[in-house]
């Protein structure tokens, strides 16, 4: 089992990066070897601005860390310095369609009604995905519910390359699976049920910051936006609860449990009950995340070299497919 997985480096990491990636990544670690990067290449397909990307950067990698990810078992390292991720991106524009990238929900959300003025980066972007995880012959990929389009994507791609460049019994690339978690897949805004929580909502409120401390977490449960029923004692009795379903959600993934379970415990209880409970779960699992996020943060020379690091056994484990590619393309390399 060889498992690859990439993260946008952002900011103001929360828990909903947390939940939706991080944690599924830190228990992927028990079960195969890990390739985790920062997609810094794909940072660029919209408008960034350079300080705040290197900053982004080296902060994600911290929380990765401070989350669980042990850069001496996993290879943990930025996009930028494994050139063979762009390399095989262009060697796969030949095999990607337009066709298939034109049906990409997240280029039609992201390009909106400017496609003319959307970069091309942010065109192709499915296909230096599909780079990412086929470079490594990943054999699962866990991924966002967001994400699964782009992974099927990435085995169209595989597979009609075997088709058109490789025989039957060497293909060049595997078909990755992609791994999405059950519960708690999406984490949702505190003030809206039905926005992701997310770094760009501008109210400090809406999310649970990995940064913040006990009080403020108490603080933002407490002012959770929720409607005045009880918790039902069944899952069906969520629907078109959306900031309820979004609590109990969180509750459960925190827990490592269900969400049937958690509603067995409070089913029929208010949220003046349920908060509390909430807010003291995740300060206590988010306590020592939070230590020692703090203390890396500041450490830019240890999050440098754990980057250099990575990146160079990443490299080693990308050539001989990069190498495989250009030979089965016909592309004379001396
Ligand atoms: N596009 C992914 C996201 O926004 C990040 C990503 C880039 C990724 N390359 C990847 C995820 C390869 C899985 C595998 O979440």
């Amino acid at each position: 089992m060889r498992v690859v997985s990439g993260i946008q480096p952002t900011g103001n990491l929360h828990l909903g990066n947390y939940l939706g990636a991080i944690r599924n990544w830190v228990a992927m670690q028990e079960q195969g070897e890990c390739l985790f990067f920062l997609a810094d290449l794909h940072a660029i397909s919209q408008p960034h601005v350079p300080t705040e990307l290197a900053a982004n950067t080296r902060e994600m990698t911290a929380a990765l860390v401070a989350c669980g990810i042990d850069p001496s078992r996993s290879i943990l390292f930025n996009q930028a310095q494994v050139p063979q991720h762009a390399e095989l991106q262009w060697l796969l524009n030949g095999t990607a369609r337009m066709g298939w990238l034109n049906r990409m929900t997240q280029w039609k959300d992201k390009a909106g009604k400017n496609r003319e003025g959307a970069s091309i980066a942010l065109f192709t972007y499915p296909v230096l995905q599909a780079a990412d995880v086929l470079l490594y012959q990943a054999t699962h990929v866990p991924v966002g519910e967001d994400q699964k389009q782009h992974l099927e994507l990435a085995r169209d791609i595989a597979q009609k390359f075997n088709n058109d460049f490789a025989s039957e019994d060497a293909p060049v690339f595997t078909l990755p699976d992609p791994i999405i978690p059950p519960e708690a897949a999406r984490i949702m805004s505190l003030r809206d049920g039905s926005a992701k929580m997310s770094k760009s909502d501008p109210s400090d409120m809406s999310r649970i910051n990995l940064t913040d401390d006990a009080d403020a977490i108490m603080n933002k449960v407490k002012k959770a936006k929720t409607d005045p029923e009880p918790l039902p004692s069944e899952k069906t009795g969520l629907e078109g609860r959306p900031e309820a379903a979004n609590l109990v959600g969180i509750y459960a993934a925190m827990a490592g449990t269900s969400v049937d379970a958690v509603l067995g415990e409070f089913g029929g209880e208010g949220f003046g009950k349920f908060k509390p409970a909430l807010g003291e779960l995740l300060v206590t699992k988010l306590a020592p995340i939070n230590d020692r996020f703090i203390h890396l943060r500041q450490d830019k020379d240890a999050l440098d070299a754990i980057l250099r690091s990575g990146a160079e056994r990443a490299r080693k484990l990308a050539v001989p497919t990069l190498d495989k590619t250009y030979a089965a393309l016909g592309l004379v390399r001396g």
